[in-house]
């Protein structure tokens, strides 16, 4: 299997972890560190709606807590005929630890999008700005 293929796979698989009673809305996350290693995540909901985790947030947590720091790509998977892109908050968090990495839309049907996430998040700020 392609290497994307691999990513795309792990994040779609993830998806079917999601939890998310309040809004139906599942999406999976993947990403994978500089060692080929892949991390996984899902969007975990709560019931007072703000606590709530999306997919990718969960991923790239998940990969940190396993001691990675370098990442060279990001899949994310809902069911959307409009791929779904991360969020302002997992804009942020995915620059922050990923920088200006691969990121591929991906839905239920096959359907992909290959972008770089500085598109995405232009002119974020950072720690350089510290
Ligand atoms: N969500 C994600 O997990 N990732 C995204 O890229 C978009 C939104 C989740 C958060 C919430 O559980 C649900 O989708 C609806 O917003």
């Amino acid at each position: 299997m392609a290497a994307s293929d691999r990513l795309i796979e792990a994040a779609l698989a993830a998806r079917g972890n999601a939890h998310a009673p309040f809004s139906n809305f599942k999406v999976g996350a993947a990403v994978e560190d500089a060692d080929g290693r892949l991390f996984t995540g899902c969007n975990v909901e709560n019931a007072t709606f703000g606590l709530t985790l999306c997919a990718e947030r969960v991923a790239v947590f998940k990969a940190v807590s396993e001691g990675a720091r370098k990442f060279t790509r990001v899949a994310v998977a809902a069911d959307t005929d409009s791929l779904t892109p991360p969020c302002g908050a997992c804009r942020q968090i995915l620059w922050e630890f990923c920088g200006d990495v691969e990121l591929v839309l991906t839905n239920l049907h096959g359907k992909t999008e290959t972008l770089r996430l500085k598109d995405l998040f232009p002119r974020p700020f950072d720690a350089s700005f510290l």
